[in-house]
């Protein structure tokens, strides 16, 4: 289900002026107010295919373009490999190459983040990611998915990465739990656009 999230956004912008608009004429600025609309993001990385749920129920909540950060060499199928691979990778603070990335993320004035908890950290290729682009003045709003420690230190890492950036709490969603979250994912969604509007 939609959310009214783009919608009531636009709105806000019309409030309280959207980016790029001081030093236009005051009709210039009414007119791209009230026209330009909140571009939202929802980007993530998945190994396992629990945060990609996540990330298109909030695609489906907000409307956002979704990208997946996707790594040049994907990471080992087998669980301890994987494991022993990340580990040594969180420690060195290692930034794997992605396959793809964006261009840029100019468009976008909300940005949903989202990783697999790794070694209670965000996964390095979202790392990576982050790292290559330039988020300040966005709201940038991390989830991940977990099995019992939550978001660990995911979000300090993130606020380290994206300095400029308001940086929210985000949310955190239990790995074996991700298909029955949708509204607890929309309600999250709703409350996010309560306090952007505040
Ligand atoms: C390499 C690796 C490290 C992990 N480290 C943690 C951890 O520190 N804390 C935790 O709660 N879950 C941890 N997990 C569990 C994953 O966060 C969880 O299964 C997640 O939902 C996987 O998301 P994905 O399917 O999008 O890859 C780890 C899983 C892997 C493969």
């Amino acid at each position: 289900m939609r959310t009214g999230f783009a919608m009531k956004a636009v709105v806000l912008l019309a409030l309280i002026g959207a980016p790029g608009s001081q030093g236009e004429d005051t009709q210039d600025m009414n007119k791209s107010n009230v026209s330009k609309p909140v571009k939202i993001l929802v980007a993530c990385f998945s190994h396992t295919g629990n945060t990609r749920e996540i990330a298109r129920q909030i695609q489906a909540a907000t409307g956002g373009d979704l990208f997946e950060i996707v790594p040049a060499a994907l990471y080992p199928q087998a669980y301890q490999a994987v494991v022993a691979q990340a580990k040594r990778e969180v420690q060195a603070g290692t930034r794997p190459a992605l396959r793809t990335n964006l261009a840029s993320v100019a468009e976008y004035d909300v940005v949903f983040a989202g990783s697999p908890n790794w070694w209670s950290t965000i996964a390095p290729p979202v790392a990576t990611f982050l790292a290559s682009h330039d988020w300040s003045g966005k709201i940038l709003v991390p989830f991940m998915t977990h099995e019992g420690t939550r978001m660990g230190h995911g979000v300090d890492d993130v606020r380290k990465l994206c300095p400029g950036a308001t940086v929210r709490d985000g949310l955190p969603i239990r790995g074996g739990q991700v298909r029955e979250a949708q509204k607890e994912v929309e309600n999250w969604v709703n409350e996010i656009q309560k306090e952007i509007m505040r």
